[in-house]
């Protein structure tokens, strides 16, 4: 059985006040999800990705085609036990604490009182929030807010989470916070399903991704996989790189970069690979300082994509 299934979903919204026509959100997306996956869901704004997330949560209809979640349809009222979701920016009651908030949803959900004291503490524990849990919201960072929006698209143990943008408006710690939360769930089984326009979040951790570009996936599987993310080059860091040296084997470099004084980024071709130009530059007294793959960014290949597409 899929996690998550959907069948040239589309969904047109009407645009226009004295004549309404429709503008196509998404335009037939047809999409698998593994149970057990964390799985990517990836393209700029104003892509479709918070529409489709919608469609599954069924905040929207859709204008055709179809969305099963766990072998079901997304209208099933059992498979909502099942699943948690983050909307893209939640909205808080500000004068509760986080302890507070979690409690209702809790109650929600049908835990009883005992149940409900054991699981909101172990919960606001795993993500991390601790004495301010007695905090009224209002006095939260947009980092900690994105947490209890996690731990309440967790609360019921779901088997399938959908989270729109967990990591935006995140400083760099909390972005390494949030993928460790969706590591961890995935390590339990969890199904992760997030939306995101930032390729960084989903190669940390995706099995799979999907690229959305204006309602219309354009890409999908392995990141690896994926034609347009083939390793194109190495970026090579090098200190103590003498001039001689740097003018002796230029030819094997692509483009050099300055950093200060003599430390430079060589960019290399893929092949024949960094290992013999290292391994002379080191013999003739320079340091490495990092060699990385260099990759097209998701935002060269969107902007590519974009710009191929037919105006509609
Ligand atoms: N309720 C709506 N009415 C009209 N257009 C909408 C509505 N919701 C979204 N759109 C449009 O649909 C497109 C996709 O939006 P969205 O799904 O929010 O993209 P993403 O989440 O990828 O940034 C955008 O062009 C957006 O303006
Ligand atoms: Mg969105």
């Amino acid at each position: 059985m899929l996690a998550i299934q959907t069948t040239d979903l589309s969904k047109d919204f009407p645009v226009g006040f004295w004549r309404p026509r429709p503008y196509r959100a998404l335009d037939k997306l047809t999409l698998e999800v593994e149970q057990g996956e964390t799985f990517g869901f990836l393209g700029p704004n104003g892509a479709g990705k918070t529409t489709t997330l919608k469609l599954l949560m069924q905040l929207l209809y859709p204008t055709s085609g179809r969305a099963e979640i766990l072998g079901r349809p997304v209208g099933d009222v059992g498979v909502k036990r099942r699943i948690g979701y983050l909307p893209e920016s939640p909205y808080f009651y500000d004068y509760l604490t986080a302890e507070e908030l979690l409690s209702y949803f809790a109650s929600l959900v049908g835990y009883g009182a005992a149940e409900r004291r054991r699981r909101v503490s172990a919960l606001l524990d795993e993500v991390g929030i601790g004495s301010e849990r007695r905090l009224q919201l209002r006095k939260f960072s947009k980092g900690m807010l994105q947490r209890v929006g996690i731990a309440q698209a967790i609360l019921n143990d779901p088997e399938v989470v959908f989270l729109d943008e967990p990591m935006s408006g995140l400083d760099p710690l909390g972005r390494r916070e949030v993928r460790n939360l969706i590591l961890s769930l995935r390590d339990r089984g969890c199904t992760v399903f997030f939306s995101s326009h930032v390729l960084a979040d989903a190669e940390a951790l995706c099995s799979r991704v999907a690229i959305l570009a204006s309602g219309r996936l354009i890409a999908s599987g392995k990141i690896t996989d994926i034609h347009a993310f083939q390793v194109r080059g190495w970026e090579l860091i090098v200190a103590h790189l003498s001039g001689e040296s740097l003018e002796r084997h230029r030819a094997r470099m692509r483009k050099v970069t300055a950093i200060a004084d003599r430390q430079y980024a060589l960019e290399l071709p893929l092949e024949p690979g960094p290992d013999g130009l290292l391994r002379d530059l080191i013999g003739e007294g320079a340091h490495l300082v990092s060699l990385n793959p260099t990759r097209e960014s998701l935002e060269d290949f969107f902007i590519q994509q974009v710009g191929q597409q037919e105006p509609r």
